[in-house]
């Protein structure tokens, strides 16, 4: 019988479901869910708030100067959701603004900014019983992880789910636009110096772009059985 507790790394492209895919093993688990994505994000907007990110360019030095001084936490709220807390301010809400999102892709170029969110991440994970989602989770973070998973979805199919997730809070983005921004946002992850985003050796894959959510989750709580009861 398995008694003792493991981290679990979902790394993927974005949009393709991991958080789904996460927060249902952490449900299901009792384990506690992490997004290193919002942590990417919250560290975006204390740069977009500050001008230090623009048009044209990023302030480094000033973000360098920084970084050590932002807080990032989850706090559970009544309905039972995870929520980003920045410097103790909840701004789950404001983090998730395609602005946000771009800038998150760009502040997580930074070495500096990786390093700190690395070292913070890996603290979370310290008593085990963690499924963190991300890009550098398998690669990185957890490398000793004892389940990775690595999601992929046709560029398509994610700007779909993309475009209906704002038009359901009530924005009215083009599908062109989306799909170009899913797509430049791949290019952006996969190509970069610091921790591209890239399959684990020993991580397991799965394409989902034609599977329901019921289905990826039982062949995700397969994958744990099958590892945890090899021990
Ligand atoms: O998963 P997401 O869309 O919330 O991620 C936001 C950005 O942060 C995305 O462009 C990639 C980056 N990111 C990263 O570089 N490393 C992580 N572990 C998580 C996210």
């Amino acid at each position: 019988m398995h008694t003792h507790k493991i981290n679990i790394a979902v790394d993927g492209f974005s949009s393709c479901g991991k958080s789904t895919i996460a927060k249902g093993l952490a449900k299901k688990l009792g384990y506690t869910y992490i997004d290193s994505g919002a942590m990417y994000r919250a560290v975006a907007l204390y740069a977009l708030r500050n001008g230090w990110i623009t048009d044209t360019g990023m302030d480094e030095e000033q973000l360098r100067q920084h970084v050590s001084g932002i807080r990032i936490s989850f706090r559970t709220n009544a309905q039972g959701e995870q929520e980003t807390y920045l410097n103790d301010e909840n701004v789950e809400k404001e983090i998730r603004t395609l602005e946000a999102a771009n800038g998150a892709s760009r502040v997580s170029t930074l070495g500096f900014v990786r390093k700190e969110l690395v070292r913070q991440q890996q603290e979370m994970g310290k008593k085990k019983g963690v499924v963190m989602d991300g890009r550098d989770i398998g690669t990185v973070v957890f490398p000793d992880a004892e389940l990775k998973l690595f999601i992929t979805a046709a560029p398509e199919v994610r700007a779909q789910r993309r475009f209906d997730e704002m038009t359901t809070r009530g924005e009215n983005p083009s599908f062109d636009d989306v799909l170009a921004n899913v797509k430049e946002r791949d290019l952006r992850d996969t190509s970069r110096e610091e921790s591209p985003l890239r399959k684990a050796d020993d991580a397991l894959e799965l394409n989902n772009s034609s599977i329901g959510i019921e289905e990826q989750l039982q062949w995700a709580l397969e994958m744990f059985h099958k590892i945890t009861v090899k021990k």
